[in-house]
């Protein structure tokens, strides 16, 4: 039996009492779905998933994505995970040793430090995410959560009203050079894989009906408004949205399941010492389309 206890209002769930390594069963599996409809974010610990079962237990909400890590700086090198739907959350290279100071993919994962919704950047973004953790650091390495419906809810009305219909410009490479990347050095063919998208900045549940900010690190632009007074807009909205009252830290187990709905949440790791060995996987469930037409 699935036994739901919310941490945190209508936010945040924990959920104990089932075995997700064993095969789920279709109540179970409705049962997980309906958790998520009506929390953000579910937090189930004890669940020591190997890769199969964790893309198995994925796609009871929907297709699977394939991670931009496999399509872009793993295409051509081994990569340390087996599936290309699974997106390699760690400081370890192929080997599972710890990455070297000058790796490139450390300063790739320095960007997952910026509050994001996964694959905003791509037409068709992500549904639900399922994080599982297999190493953990002792101290730091928190992921926080941001719920992006109690923050839509906690906007002045005149506000709502001025940004409710506008569109954002989401870029991957424009999040990875907010942490040092070098734009001018990136092939042309990753900008190919992943060219700059348009999204809705508010967007609608479609269970619960209510509005959330669509927000993220990789928003660029606003659609008719100048550089400068996008960011403005961008900045004012991100500090209101990440104010405490809207804000979960996770502090990771060993065999934590965390599974987030990307579609009303933003969410970020926090720093911790390079020195230790930090090892996730997630599996990332597409939308059921763009959310706007292209
Ligand atoms: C992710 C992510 C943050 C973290 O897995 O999508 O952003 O704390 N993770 O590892
Ligand atoms: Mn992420």
């Amino acid at each position: 039996m699935l036994e739901i206890t919310p941490v945190n209002n209508d936010f945040v769930a924990e959920i104990a009492g089932i075995d997700l390594c064993a095969p789920l069963t279709p109540a179970t599996a409705d049962g997980l779905r309906g958790a998520l409809e009506k929390y953000a974010v579910l937090v189930i610990p004890g669940q020591p998933l190997d890769e199969a079962r964790q893309l198995e237990l994925a796609q009871i909400f929907g297709p699977l994505e394939t991670s931009v890590g496999a399509s872009i700086y793993n295409a051509k090198r081994p990569r340390r995970l087996d599936h290309a739907q699974l997106s390699d959350i760690s400081n370890l290279d192929e080997s599972g040793q710890l990455l070297e100071a000058g790796d490139i993919r450390r300063l790739i994962n320095l960007s997952n430090q910026l509050w994001h919704t996964d694959s905003s950047f791509k037409k068709t973004p992500a549904s639900a995410s399922l994080l599982s953790a297999q190493e953990v650091t002792p101290v730091g390495g928190a992921t926080e959560f941001a719920d992006m419906r109690s923050a839509w809810d906690a906007l002045d009305p005149a506000l709502q009203s001025r940004i409710g219909e506008l569109i954002a410009v989401h870029d991957y490479f424009y999040s990875r050079s907010l942490t040092g990347f070098d734009l001018a050095g990136i092939p042309s063919e990753w900008r190919e894989i992943q060219p700059p998208v348009q999204q809705v900045l508010v967007r609608t549940h479609s269970h619960s009906n209510r509005r959330s900010l669509y927000l993220a690190s990789h928003i660029r632009s606003i659609v008719g408004m100048s550089d400068d007074d996008s960011k403005d807009l961008l900045d004012h909205l991100m500090r209101l949205a990440t104010q405490p009252q809207h804000v979960y830290r996770h502090r990771w187990r060993t065999g934590d399941l965390v599974i987030w709905d990307n579609r009303s949440t933003m969410h970020r790791g926090t720093t911790f010492d390079e020195k230790y060995r930090r090892s996730m996987r997630r599996a990332t469930v597409q939308d059921i389309g763009p959310t706007v037409p292209h």
